[in-house]
């Protein structure tokens, strides 16, 4: 894929985390790995109105190109290339129900086999930090170890893919999770699948959704 369309790709998927109310605002951000480095979105700046020539390259030490200040939140989304080679994008949000959640720092827990889909049997919470810090992106990288999805307390949720398009179906589906998992909490307390269940749904989750789990 070209740059430019890697820009183009980045505003809409941007764009879309608005318009489906898993975020609001300039709150958020998105990133797309390109070469040794990654594309970010400008930190503070209306989805709405961006152009690509908005969209920040930055590279793994932290260098940037481009008129605009990248996401205050560069770091983690930095530290998450460096340390996870499969990954090629990156999206962070503020959706409503990761984020109630993520205040009581709540994970959400094996309630639904729906869990594995961010690769294990659970989905942590990773433990507040400022945001834009090195220390928050210390906890997330921590949060989301051999996960592609992790909540962050008193904030919101990441959700990571191999492309902009996996990251954003897995962003749709955490919060989908949290809905119901706070929906159920409020009605009582949540069955839990066991470990040998998960262990199950995962296995299948190979098969089933070996071409689309992202
Ligand atoms: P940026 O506008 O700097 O990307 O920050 C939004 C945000 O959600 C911080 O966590």
């Amino acid at each position: 894929m070209s740059e430019t369309s890697l820009r183009a790709d980045i505003i809409l998927c941007a764009q879309r985390m608005n318009a489906l109310r898993i975020n609001r605002g300039t709150s958020g951000n998105v990133s797309a790995r390109i070469g040794g480095g990654f594309l970010i979105t400008p930190t503070a700046f209306a989805y709405d109105a961006l152009h690509a020539e908005d969209i920040v390259e930055m590279t793994l030490d932290g260098g940037t190109r481009g008129t605009r200040r990248p996401s205050s939140e560069w770091r983690f989304h930095r530290d998450i290339y460096a340390a996870r080679p499969e990954v090629g994008a990156i999206v962070h949000a503020h959706s409503p129900f990761a984020t109630t959640l993520s205040c009581l720092g709540r994970g959400i827990p094996a309630f639904h086999y729906m869990v594995a889909v961010a690769g294990g049997d659970d989905i942590r919470c990773a433990a507040y930090a400022t945001f834009g810090t090195q220390q928050l992106s210390d906890r997330v990288l921590t949060a989301i170890q051999d996960r592609k999805a992790c909540l962050m307390a008193n904030h919101g949720m990441i959700a990571v893919g191999g492309s902009l398009d996996e990251a954003l179906a897995l962003a749709i589906e955490v919060e989908a999770l949290a809905e119901q998992y706070a929906r159920a909490l409020q009605i009582g307390q949540p069955n839990l699948l066991s470990a040998d269940e998960m262990r199950r749904v995962l296995e299948s989750f190979q098969t089933y959704r070996g071409q689309s789990a992202g």
